[in-house]
Parts: structure tokens; C-alpha cells; sequence
């Protein structure tokens, strides 16, 4: 993602979160002839773009992005005639083919479009496209593998889900009766939303449960409106003051960082950056953590003496018999600072005060094979990818192209400053 929009967006949330009022009424009120989605719109279909731009679709208009006015959908759809029934962004990383086209859904026809240019062939027959999926949909979203036990694409019809698995092309329909009737359904930072009238039900996207308070008003979070001040928390610090407490990165390329009660996801940052409630992905995780690291498919936690293992999967479980203590699950004691493994390694490197400890994960019971000194104390967290290590000390980060070198190290590297495009803090 352009760098230009990330910021744009990193400053919409503080906007978003310090409920500013317009000064004027543009983004409110406006030309008469425009629909206002700050009157309260049921949107016919949500989906963001291959640049992580949304658009909200509502009969021949459409937003493009959380701000600003309605436009004719004809500026970046040029064949739409009219309203859409649903839309979504494709995720199929493996066929680069139709990956991050946007899929909108008439009647009983599909359109596909890349870069705002409707692809070769269509519009098609529903049919055609994905075989089994009903006609006059409602809704429709991207489910990716992780999230989704494959890659799949939810398809809403009344209280009916088709889920369509990308690879195999086949349904599986399920119903929800608990949940509203989505008009529009939008995935976003992994986070999936029902909308419905101008409210919104967050839902899991495997077994639709909805956890949490809901519906919830879409002025006051995917919108800039006048007289709705954003509702959720404010978590966004400026770069000078950053500090987190840990951060990890797993074997398929998901990182995430945490600070006090929130996580943040790093690399899906060209649809924005958004803290969440830990325990919202980890719910057992109340109390935040110290240090975080990713082994084979299993994500440790530390936090005070104890340790929780998470395996990874549609969600995160903790596996049972955990939480346990830090010296029966890695025979060590007293505060962790920050921990890593690198990819494709067994070792653990815990961080404690001035010192770093090396741990066989193969071995059982677990032993310390290596302790040596760090060049500084107060490490806060850190991560190691095939780009090499990053501690992370307050607005400080120190990289290091190997373990080995930053075992040898006697005096620190020169520091670097954290920047709103690694961890979303305001510049
Ligand atoms: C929106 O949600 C509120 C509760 O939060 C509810 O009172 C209201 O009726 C809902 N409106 C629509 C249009 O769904």
C-alpha cells in the first residue's frame, strides 16, 4: 500500500477516535442529489480493493473509503447499470489469475474487475462463475485459509450461507438464523461484519457466533460523521512515545503486536492498521502480555510465570493443560522481556534483563544450551524473520542479521526509530 494512504488512514483513526466535528457539513450533508450515509443507509454490498480501499455500494452510488461524498459508481465500475446485489475482494493467492479481483453480483450475473478495468469474458452467469451459489444474492465475503478452514467465499441469502470453497468449487450451505439478515457483509483486518439497516453485527465467520455487544451504529466506526464520535477506544500513540510489549511473527507470514489490553496485526496493513482486544483472538489472554513467540504452528505466550500455547488454525486454541508455569514449560524463572525463534529453527531466545537464553524446543524436558550477554538491558519485544532480528526498546528498534551476530555483539548497533508504517503509531 502507498505509504501516502497509510498515513491518511493512520490520521482518519485519530480523527475517527478524537470525534472531532466537522467544521463543515461536506462529508454530512451535502448536495441533496447525493444519497448521505450519515442519514443512516442500508448499503446493497462493502468490499475493499487490490490498494485496500473500500467501497460502499448503495443503489447507483458508491464511498470510496471511510470519508468523503457519494459518487456515481459508473466513475470506477464503468459497465454497472445500477445497483449491485453483493461484492467481494477475491483472496486465492494461489491463482494470481483473479487474486484481489473485486467480484460484484447482479441478479443472476457476476462481474470481475482488477484496477478498475471489468476483466475479459464478463459479465458472466452466476453459474458460470460459481457453480452451486444462488442467484439474487444479499451478500457475499472473502474468507481466507486461517480464517476459513480453506480458502472459501461466504455467499448470504436470507439466513442461508453458501460457502464456496475457491479450490474444489464446492457448497456447503449452512443457516444462521441468529444472525440478522446481512445486506452487506465486509471483512476487514480480519474481522467479519454483518451489516444490516445503518447497524452492524460482528460475527465468526466459521460457526457465525456473535461475541460482544451488538448491533453497533456504522457511523461511529466505518464512517466520519457529524454528531458520531467513533466508538471505539483510542489506541493510537505517537511515534516518540511508541512502546509495545511484545510481538511475534509465524510461518505464514502473520505478525502481530501487542501492547496493554490490545493487538495489533502488522502485515495486513494495506487495509489499514486497528488495535483489537487481545482477548477477543486469545481469550484467556485478560491480563496482556509480556513476551510472544511463534513455534511450528503454535503461538506462546508469556505472561508473568505463565505460559500459554495457542495452536494456530480457523481461530487460536489454547492447548490443554496450559496455562503452566514458565519452569515447567521452558525451565526457566523470573521476567521475560521479549522472546523469538527464527524460521525453520528449534531454538528459543528468551530475553531477560542483560542476558539472552537459548532453548532446545526438541529437547524434554527443556534446557537452557546457551545464556549469553546482551550490549543493553530493557529489551521490550522482538521478532526474527528472514530479514534478521529486530529488538524493539521503546521507540527504539536495534537490527541484527542473525542470532549469532547478536550473541557476538559487544556494543549496541545504532538504533532506529519505529515508524508509522511498521507498527501504526502517528508520526
Ligand atoms: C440498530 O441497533 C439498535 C441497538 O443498538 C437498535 O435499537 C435499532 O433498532 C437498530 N436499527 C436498525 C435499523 O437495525
Amino acid at each position: 500500500m502507498a505509504p501516502i494512504f497509510k498515513t491518511a488512514f493512520v490520521a482518519l483513526m485519530v480523527a475517527l477516535s478524537r470525534a472531532a466535528p466537522l467544521e463543515d457539513s461536506a462529508a454530512g450533508g451535502g448536495d441533496a442529489a447525493l444519497p448521505d450515509r450519515c442519514a443512516g443507509i442500508e448499503f446493497d454490498a462493502i468490499t475493499p480493493d487490490d490498494k485496500g480501499q473500500t467501497f460502499f455500494f448503495k443503489g447507483d452510488h458508491v464511498w470510496k473509503g471511510f470519508e468523503g461524498d457519494a459518487q456515481p459508481s459508473i466513475q470506477y465500475f464503468k459497465e454497472l447499470n445500477g445497483h449491485v446485489d453483493a461484492a467481494f475482494r477475491m483472496h486465492n493467492p494461489e491463482n494470481q489469475g483473479d487474486h484481489d479481483h473485486i467480484y460484484l453480483f447482479l441478479d443472476d450475473k457476476v462481474f470481475s474487475y482488477f484496477e478498475q478495468t471489468l476483466e475479459e469474458g464478463y459479465p458472466k452467469d452466476i453459474q458460470e462463475d460459481f457453480p452451486g451459489v444462488p442467484t439474487h444474492l444479499d451478500a457475499a465475503v472473502e474468507c481466507p485459509k486461517g480464517e476459513c478452514v480453506t480458502d472459501s467465499v461466504l455467499f448470504f441469502k436470507g439466513q442461508d450461507v453458501h460457502v464456496y470453497d475457491i479450490a474444489t468449487k464446492t457448497v456447503k450451505t449452512k443457516t444462521w438464523p441468529h444472525l440478522p439478515a446481512c445486506t452487506s457483509v465486509f471483512r476487514w483486518l480480519e474481522h467479519y461484519y454483518c451489516f444490516h439497516g445503518h447497524n452492524f453485527t460482528r460475527f465468526q465467520p466459521v460457526t457465525g457466533e456473535v461475541t460482544g455487544s451488538y448491533p453497533k451504529d456504522a457511523r461511529r466506526y466505518f464512517m466520519r460523521c457529524p454528531d458520531f464520535g467513533h466508538g471505539g477506544e483510542s489506541t493510537t500513540l505517537k511515534c516518540s512515545d511508541f512502546k509495545m510489549d511484545a510481538i511475534t511473527t509465524d510461518g505464514t507470514g502473520r505478525m502481530y503486536m501487542f501492547k496493554g489490553p490490545n493487538y495489533m496485526r502488522l502485515d495486513t496493513q494495506r487495509d489499514g492498521l486497528h488495535s483489537f482486544p487481545i482477548a477477543r483472538s486469545w481469550k484467556e489472554l485478560t491480563n496482556g502480555v509480556d513476551a510472544v513467540f511463534s513455534y511450528k504452528d503454535r503461538i506462546y505466550f508469556i505472561q508473568g510465570d505463565q505460559v500459554y500455547i495457542y495452536k494456530a488454525g480457523a481461530h487460536f486454541t489454547l492447548i490443554e493443560g496450559y496455562p503452566k508455569t514458565l519452569k515447567e514449560e521452558l525451565n526457566i524463572e523470573g521476567q521475560v522481556d521479549a522472546a523469538f525463534v527464527c524460521p525453520q529453527q528449534d531454538t528459543a531466545h528468551i530475553i531477560q534483563g542483560r542476558k539472552m537464553l537459548y532453548i532446545d524446543l526438541t529437547a524434554t524436558p527443556r534446557v537452557v544450551t546457551l545464556n549469553v550477554p546482551l550490549p543493553f538491558a530493557d529489551v521490550d519485544a522482538g521478532f526474527c524473520s528472514s530479514d534478521g532480528i529486530k529488538l524493539f526498546k521503546g521507540s527504539d528498534y536495534y537490527h541484527y542479521d542473525s542470532p549469532m551476530l547478536l550473541a557476538m555483539s559487544r556494543i549496541a548497533p545504532i538504533p532506529q526509530k519505529v515508524t508509522s508504517a511498521m507498527v501504526g503509531c502517528e508520526d
